[in-house]
């Protein structure tokens, strides 16, 4: 077969130059004809769209025709020729075809209508369906636009360790990182693991989050954020919740809780706007296959101002929610850390649109949030959204020395870890604030899918490590 320079699918598409020879590369979609003609549909993951190849079994060998099927990977020359009817503009002539990899019928992507659970069990393979290759070409975009909002804003992206031996949310979630013989574990006289010939020489984890690095950062460079997977030994089997996810933690010197909440509002519109205005092929195919209101609740996310509402408010909310015979399953009392559903109560039912709630309850956040005069509450903000509930989990920092230490010292968090952290309140300690977005769950928003191990190539979660 003649060699002509590939063109990608999306490029071919906006083409004029009929009569052309061109070549396309890609795997087979369907495949459709009579006796005299066969008709391919054929992807490269460029673009949702496909290509039409048509095929005039008088030109091209009968034998290899045959062996076409869904899935099968063809490299096609042929001539660019306007498409009359349906939906594309253009189509190719085909007048050479080249088998490059066979596809039998044991193919698993062969059926249309196939339950995302089913496509879980192939994940090696979703990325090749319509949907999939949608989500994951809006996750890249999502991607590109987040170092682009931070860096056009003079934020630096820094890089947090992956191993780290402190645990920053204080919960206990982590993964340990050992290269001890687990048959053969040394222990001391009390029965605790002696970590002194272990890899690090002391007890490591994978991170549950970069902030405690990024706020080095941040007293130092300014602005900064992270983006980096997180790693979480929860054992919540639920439609938002991943053991491995990523996360965005932009850190800044000099903001209080109130510019932390505006940072977060902009990123996130940002965010939106960007895959409207960059993902609509994509976004359309979804809205019109699994969300119709999809287009419409990004449109109006960016045109929306969020509500700020302190918890104590929120929690007044919801009291009167019940007493007016609102059921939740969870109980509502001031203290509570709240539930999906209290959360989503505020967003789809009070509000109707996001809401920052701050100012909880010391006892439910992490011990590095800056303390409120009343001794109950700290300067924490969290983003809740429609369908989602929390999407941003944030605050402004504890910066005085002493209050930090004693609140280090109150939930018994070991001095050993923390030393460096609290360097920064000792030498030139500076107000500043921050927060993480969960990548995931800003892409569960934008592509409107309702569990997150669909917007994640290859989820991880309990019983589950496959791929
Ligand atoms: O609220 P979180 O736990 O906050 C932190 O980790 C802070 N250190 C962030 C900061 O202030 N720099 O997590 C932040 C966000 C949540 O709001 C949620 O969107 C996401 O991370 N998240 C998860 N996403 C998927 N699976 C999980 N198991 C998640 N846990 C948190
Ligand atoms: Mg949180």
């Amino acid at each position: 077969m003649e060699t002509i320079k590939r063109t990608k699918i999306s490029d071919l598409l906006g083409l004029t130059t009929y009569g052309a020879e061109v070549n396309v590369k890609g795997w087979v979609r369907t495949r459709r004809g009579s006796k005299q003609v066969a008709f391919v549909a054929l992807n490269d993951g460029s673009t949702i769209k496909n290509v039409q190849i048509v095929i005039d079994l008088e030109k091209i060998d009968e034998e290899l025709v045959k062996k076409i099927s869904t899935g099968t990977c063809l490299s096609v020359n042929g001539t660019l020729v306007e498409s009359i009817g349906g939906g594309q503009s253009v189509e190719i002539q085909a007048t050479a075809i080249e088998i490059l990899g066979e596809c039998d019928n044991t193919y698993p992507l062969q059926k249309k209508g196939q339950t995302m659970e089913f496509m879980r069990s192939v994940a090696h393979l979703r990325p090749r369906t319509n949907t999939f290759g949608a989500i994951f070409r809006i996750r890249h975009n999502m991607a590109y636009a987040i170092h682009k909002f931070f860096h056009d804003k003079g934020f630096y992206y820094f890089h947090t360790p992956i191993i780290t031996a402190s645990d920053c949310e204080g919960a206990g979630q982590m993964f340990q990182v050992t290269t001890m013989n687990l048959y053969d574990l040394k222990k001391d006289e009390n029965g605790s693991i002696v970590y002194d010939d272990d890899f690090f020489g002391k007890q490591a984890s994978l991170t549950v989050s970069g902030q405690l690095e990024g706020e080095l950062a941040a007293t130092a460079l300014g602005a900064i954020y992270t983006f980096g997977p997180t790693f979480r030994a929860e054992n919540s089997n639920t439609p938002r919740h991943l053991a491995e996810f990523w996360m965005i933690e932009p850190e800044v010197a000099f903001n209080d809780i109130y510019d932390n909440m505006e940072l977060a509002e902009e990123f996130i519109k940002y965010c939106v706007s960007w895959a409207l205005d960059n993902c609509m092929d994509d976004i359309k195919f979804l809205n019109d296959m699994f969300d119709k209101e999809l287009i419409e609740r990004l449109r109006s996310i960016v045109n929306t101002e969020f509500v700020r509402l302190k918890y104590t408010e929120g929690i007044e909310i919801l009291e009167k929610a019940v007493a007016d015979g609102h059921k939740f399953e969870f109980p509502v009392y001031w203290g509570v850390d709240l539930a999906s559903e209290h959360e989503r109560y505020l967003v789809e039912h009070h509000f109707k649109r996001p809401v920052i709630l701050t100012d909880y309850p010391k006892e439910i956040k992490a011990f590095y949030m800056k303390q409120n005069e009343d001794g109950k509450t700290v300067r924490a903000m969290d983003v809740l959204f429609p369908k989602i509930g929390e999407i941003i989990g944030g605050s402004e920092r504890e910066a005085d020395y002493n209050k930090l230490l004693s609140r280090i010292e109150e939930l018994g968090i070991p001095m050993k870890d923390m030393w460096w952290y609290l360097d920064t309140r000792r030498y030139g300690s500076c107000p500043h604030s921050g927060f993480g977005l969960g990548f995931e769950r800003l892409l569960l928003f934008v592509t409107g899918m309702s569990n997150i191990r669909d917007v994640i190539p290859f989820p991880r979660t309990p019983n589950n490590a496959e791929f």
